[in-house]
């Protein structure tokens, strides 16, 4: 793939999508941010994107009547080629998941296949994965089916999990694995390296 064109769905805080940004402000990365999306109007993900003056749309169930229409309609005007989901919330539809081509990008603080799946999200998962004693975790990047965290596996960081360290402490050692290893996964897509 050339020169990717980027689309973001965003929940909240937005600190993975924040890092993808940073590498195509710094060449780091082939790529346009075009536009980002949230379902939650005080996102810190529409906040960022309005300050990197990045198209940025609220849609919502309550915003618009044909939620998914309104999301590939966004995505189509901005040409997107990938979209990326940076911390989303909902299910990404099968019309949405047809309408990319599949080209949809997840990133979950765990190594999936393990301690994924629906209700294993934020804190909840690494609360399982020092409750289960695991001796690593990390992250993953994979693509987005149908499923919660399900879709093919395309890239994992692996880190140490220490005896005492607590599910908060976990989650930000993690958190900053993931924004290297999105961007990382992005350059390899990017310069064919990884093929979708
Ligand atoms: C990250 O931990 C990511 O793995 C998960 O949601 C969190 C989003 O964080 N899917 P941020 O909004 O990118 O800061």
């Amino acid at each position: 793939m050339a020169h990717l064109r980027l689309g973001f769905l965003a929940s909240h805080n937005g600190s993975n999508m924040q890092a993808i940004i940073d590498a195509c402000n710094n060449g780091i990365l082939d790529a346009t941010p075009c536009v980002v999306i949230s379902n939650n109007s005080s996102s810190g993900a529409l906040i960022r994107a309005r300050n990197e003056g990045i198209p940025a749309y609220h849609i919502s169930s309550k915003t618009h009547y044909d939620e998914e229409t309104a999301i590939i309609d966004a995505l189509l005007e901005n040409s997107v080629d990938i979209l990326i989901l940076a911390g989303y919330m909902k299910i990404v539809r099968k019309r949405t998941i047809r309408f990319m081509k599949g080209k949809i990008l997840n990133i979950h603080p765990a190594l999936l296949p393990n301690y994924g799946g629906k209700g294993m999200y934020g804190m909840k998962v690494h609360e399982a994965v020092i409750a289960a004693k695991e001796k690593v975790s990390g992250a993953t990047v994979h693509l987005v089916d149908t499923r919660y965290d399900h879709g093919k596996i395309l890239n994992q960081k692996i880190i140490k999990v220490h005896p005492g360290d607590t599910p908060e402490q976990l989650e930000a050692k993690i958190l900053q694995i993931e924004h290297i290893l999105y961007t990382e996964t992005l350059i390899k897509i990017s310069n064919g390296e990884i093929l979708l």
